[in-house]
């Protein structure tokens, strides 16, 4: 099995690919990742997730104890009432602190049961099993987990890695294009800020990548976690180098905030965002001229979107951006392109050229 490590000291972990784990017939290798999950587990799933894989996972658990919460399906679930659900359910079932808390299932199963295992007994293990293309290359690397505030997404959680990342490419057999594009978006994010042979393998590869053809997922989302480790690896609080896995995030959450969530996925507000971003650097003239359009070329072939909706409002949106968390109190921080595979992290705005990066998407919607 591949495996890629998360160094963070003490705390380090491993990104396993288990292609088969709950696809697949009961192998070997499989079992064996089972017993390492530990002698008393605890799995949150979704209603639409556990019907395709919670039966494989649990027979591979086999008689330890484990104990089910199925949340409803959905963003609007992600809230403090569903973690007040979950302690409720691990408390009525005698769960102690020697218990893992196991994610299956998407970005909402992962954040939520991450933010769980954060406070229950003042922090148990958690081990995540991501089942989308979001959640695999994104997610569930990393230790960010989080639950929904009426005002703000994301707005109380806390930095809680895992003990283990399990996922099984075959599972985004069964994820609905739409999704799985959101995924790509994430991706093309990587290519852009890290690694400009990513981009181009992503570029040469990407009918493969559509056709979901196994080896080529392998290999992206392998590809994906090996950029995001290593940043994580970097700077796991987000004090610096972290902030440039948030290229084309500023631009994406306006968009997200102000077509009303739920519109627009979050991974096709990204991939609006990213042109908005490659946009600006051109503007703001750290970025040649020819790279959004390489940029477009790669989102329109992953069936994302590179306008964005009608009916924005200009000073909206600047008021919008200003307003994301990633802002800094001394003003807004953006993520810019100084080259497709290269990118810098600046709280020094050419105003002028973000308001025409702005006013040039908002007016040609
Ligand atoms: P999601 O969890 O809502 O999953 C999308 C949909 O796919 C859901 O309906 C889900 O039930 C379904 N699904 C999941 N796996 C499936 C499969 N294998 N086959 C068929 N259907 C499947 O959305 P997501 O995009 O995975 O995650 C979005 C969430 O992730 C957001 O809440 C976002 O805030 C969070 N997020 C967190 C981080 C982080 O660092 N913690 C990073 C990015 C995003
Ligand atoms: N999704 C951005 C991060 O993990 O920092």
């Amino acid at each position: 099995m591949k495996s890629i490590t998360v160094e963070l000291a003490d705390r380090s972990y491993p990104i396993v690919f288990c292609p088969g784990l709950v696809t697949g017939a009961d192998g070997s290798e499989q079992a064996l990742l089972a017993s390492e999950m530990g002698d008393s587990v605890f799995i949150v799933s979704n209603e639409t997730v556990a019907g395709l894989y919670l039966e494989p996972l649990k027979r591979l658990l086999g008689d330890r104890k484990s104990d089910v919460y199925i949340m409803p399906d959905g963003e609007m679930y992600k809230t403090l009432d569903q973690i007040q659900a979950i302690i409720g359910e691990l408390l009525a079932a005698g769960h102690t602190r020697e218990t893992t808390l196991i994610a299956l299932g998407g970005g909402v199963v992962g954040d939520i049961t991450g933010f769980a295992a954060a406070v229950y007994q003042r922090g148990v293990a958690v081990i995540q099993i991501p089942t989308t293309l979001l959640s695999q290359v994104d997610s569930s690397v990393g230790g960010k987990t989080a639950v929904n505030h009426p005002l703000g997404k994301n707005m109380i959680g806390a930095f809680h890695q895992p003990k283990m990342v399990v996922m099984d490419v075959e599972t985004l057999k069964t994820l609905s294009a739409r999704e799985f594009s959101a995924g790509l978006a994430e991706i093309v994010k990587h290519a852009a800020l890290a690694d400009r042979d990513y981009f181009q393998w992503l570029q040469a590869n990407q009918d493969s990548i559509m056709a979901r053809d196994s080896a080529c997922l392998m290999t992206m989302i392998e590809w994906s976690c090996r950029i995001k480790a290593v940043i994580v690896a970097s700077d796991e609080k987000e004090q610096g180098n972290r902030a440039l896995l948030n290229l084309g995030h500023t631009f994406g959450h306006a968009i997200e905030t102000l077509s009303g969530y739920g519109t627009v996925l979050h991974g096709e507000a990204v991939a609006m965002g990213l042109m908005m971003a490659a946009d600006y650097s051109v503007r703001s003239r750290t970025l040649v001229e020819s790279a959004p359009a390489q940029m477009a070329q790669l989102l329109t072939a992953f069936s994302l979107p590179t306008a964005v909706p009608k009916g924005l409002i200009r000073a909206t949106f600047l008021q919008a951006m200003g307003r994301d968390k990633k802002a800094t109190v001394e003003g807004l921080r953006l993520v810019i392109l100084r080259d497709i595979g290269q990118a810098e992290v600046t709280s020094q705005i050419d105003e002028d050229a973000l308001e025409e990066t702005v006013a040039y998407f908002l007016d040609s919607a």
